[in-house]
């Protein structure tokens, strides 16, 4: 018996250990919010948190998740109250097809959890493998930068743009913007 938490219900399955969560979730929970791609960790459709990681559930055997905590996109928000991230997603109009996008949003979620002020590079980076054939990656991108905290943000343009203090009258000769 494998026992772990699904969208903070205790849940427990009896079944091949070897499964991958993707088909525990959608089969046996009947949560198809999480969609199969490739099935080899490749596209990013089948992302869901484990402990608040984004992971491919396409190749993570069930057994792997005995006492943890997943997050499928059927627990990151609710149509009553959508995750920030999903308002964004419906203001920027980031679905095309929307078949890659659950995985978008876990992925995009698990990086503003742990980072809440990413630069460009963070986003690229942690988007990096999930893959939208209609190509809306520049709205992602878009949609993930709106959430970011206006203050948070005014802060870090502010320290890339500290300039060179000059000790003998007291004032700045040079400033240089790092991003
Ligand atoms: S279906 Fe899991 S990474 Fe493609
Ligand atoms: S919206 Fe169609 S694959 Fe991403």
């Amino acid at each position: 018996m494998i026992n772990f938490q699904l969208n903070n219900s205790p849940v427990q399955v009896d079944i091949d250990p070897d499964t991958p969560l993707l088909w525990v979730v959608r089969d046996h929970f009947k949560l198809k919010g999480s969609k199969f791609g490739c099935g080899m960790g490749l596209c990013g459709a089948c992302t869901m948190h484990l402990n608040g990681e984004a992971v491919r559930t396409c190749t993570l055997p069930v057994s792997a998740v005995q006492g943890a905590v997943i997050t499928s996109i059927e627990g990151l928000g609710t149509p009553d109250n959508l995750h920030p991230l999903q308002e964004a997603w419906v203001e920027h109009s980031v679905p095309q097809c929307g078949y890659c996008q659950s995985g978008q949003l876990m992925s995009a979620s698990a990086l503003l959890a742990k980072n809440p002020n990413p630069s460009d590079d963070d986003i690229e980076t942690a988007m990096n493998g999930n893959i939208c054939r209609c190509g809306t990656y520049s709205k992602i991108k878009s949609a993930i930068k709106s959430v970011i905290k206006p203050d948070a943000e005014a802060m870090r343009t502010q320290v890339s743009m500290v300039g060179t203090f000059d000790p003998t009258d007291g004032n700045a000769i040079s400033t240089e913007a790092n991003s």
